[in-house]
């Protein structure tokens, strides 16, 4: 089989299809990004490790990432440290005494040992200090990363303490989110790499919503195909039938999306939300039981705190762009591997997808809420917190099962509807940035 014909004849196809049942151009999501296209896509981006080496320098070494928010930083000399095997190396996170985030390579100037670490040197760390030591011969560096102390230090020739700083790292904070950008010069400010969707979300008020309950877990699957299962929701009356609510009870005979938007390499899914509150609507034999007597779960705690700054009228009009009334969820998919979930019920949560090979790789998920009053509250956050964490293990747990069937290589291009036009879009940014960089630093045709 000619797969390169056939897959020109079935665009044909569809493109016809299209046309007969009169669907407007302006309905289609995908249709919003011409230069995408409607055709099957290939994933061999997710299974071939010479085009993993390639992200690893055009995506990861050049991108924004986020590594955190300021609630890890509480305090001047406050330290994290983050490894990212991707780009070979580990950052140490930390606020100066001028209470400044900065952030540096975590390795030390004397004969490269990783300054800190936890148990083990392959394990992250955290904490508060006034200086860093390296265990090796004891080296010491202050919070701006001056290496303040050197063992011996007449036994060095020519020797300069002021030459040997650690290797500072582009970091920037934007609304509580801490980034990095580990290229020489970021070819873009943070803002600027945004972009103005994603800063729709300026305003929302991350400042009071800061009790975080944080998991990670091991993931058998390229990073992308994971991002794929959270950015449609195509796959929800079907992976998630056990987790239903009022809103997406019409994922029985299939849920559609109701807003997507894509802006420079980010995307937007929004879904719309129901009138009333869950416990006159679901009876309790669809959900959890510990969702019906502690009134929490998927879609947070049923009743929104009482925090006027929460209120949805209060929010920044950016966060629900579409206008949908009544609105649930703003799912922003933030390049390279960077997901916050806004809820209507006064809460969020962030996913990061850190690739550790080809087809492995580490997820994280940290969701937030405002700080409890009371037991009750408590205990609501850790029922949402862990019923989302069983919804996204159930996506989890198909993953493996997707890279298997796509490094068979069977079958190499695939369809795609318009309500996965998220799914689409990341592979061909992904690609885009990939080709950037061979043509930028290897000097490879476009
Ligand atoms: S390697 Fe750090 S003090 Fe020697
Ligand atoms: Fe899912």
């Amino acid at each position: 089989m000619n797969i390169a014909t056939d897959v020109v004849e079935r665009d044909g196809r569809e493109g016809r299809a299209m046309a007969r049942s009169g669907k407007p151009p302006e309905a289609s999501w995908t249709g919003r990004v011409p230069e995408m296209g409607t055709g099957l896509v290939s994933y061999e981006d997710s299974i071939s490790p010479e085009f993993y080496e390639l992200e690893r320098e055009a995506i990861f070494r050049r991108a924004w990432l986020n590594v955190g928010r300021v609630e890890q930083l509480p305090r001047k000399g406050s330290f994290f440290t983050k490894d990212l095997g991707v780009a070979r190396t580990s950052l140490i996170l930390t606020r100066g005494l001028d209470d400044r985030v900065r952030a540096f390579h975590n390795v030390c100037r004397h004969r490269g040992n990783k300054l800190l670490w936890g148990e083990t040197p392959r394990e992250e760390t955290r904490g508060t200090c006034r200086e860093f030591m390296c265990k090796y011969h004891g080296w010491r560096y202050g919070l701006d990363g001056a290496l303040k102390f050197v063992l011996q230090e007449e036994e060095y020739f020519d020797f300069d303490k002021a030459e040997f700083p650690l290797v500072p790292v582009h970091c920037e904070v934007w609304e509580g989110f801490v980034f990095v950008n580990l290229a020489d010069e970021p070819s873009q400010s943070l803002p600027e790499f945004l972009g103005p969707m994603v800063r729709g979300l300026e305003g929302y008020p991350f400042h009071l919503v800061t009790e975080r309950y944080a998991f990670k877990a091991d993931i058998l699957s390229n990073w992308k195909i994971f991002l794929d299962a959270f950015q449609e929701y195509y796959h929800a009356s079907i992976l998630h039938s056990q987790q239903q609510v009022p809103a997406l009870r019409s994922f029985q005979t299939g849920f559609k999306v109701p807003h997507f938007q894509m802006d420079g390499p980010h995307r937007l899914v929004s879904t719309g939300g129901w009138k009333g509150v869950p416990r006159h609507l679901t009876p309790p034999h669809e959900m959890y039981p510990i969702e019906h007597v502690t009134e929490a779960g998927l879609m947070g705690p049923w009743e929104r705190p009482d925090i006027p700054e929460l209120d949805p009228v209060n929010l920044p009009a950016g966060l629900n762009p579409g206008g949908l009334d009544p609105w649930s969820i703003s799912n922003f998919q933030i390049f390279p591997n960077f997901v916050i979930l806004v809820y209507e019920r006064g809460w969020y949560l962030t996913y990061q997808y850190w690739p550790t090979s080809p087809n492995t790789h580490t997820w994280e998920m940290s969701y937030y809420f405002p700080p409890s009053r009371n037991a009750s509250e408590r205990i609501r956050h850790e029922v949402t917190a862990v019923v989302s964490k069983e919804a996204g293990l159930q996506d989890a747990g198909t993953l493996d099962g997707t890279q298997l069937g796509l490094e068979s290589r069977v079958i190499d291009a695939y369809p795609l509807s318009d309500q996965e036009v998220t799914v689409r879009h990341l592979h061909k940014v992904v690609g885009d940035w990939v080709r950037s960089y061979l043509r930028d630093e290897q000097g490879v045709p476009a």
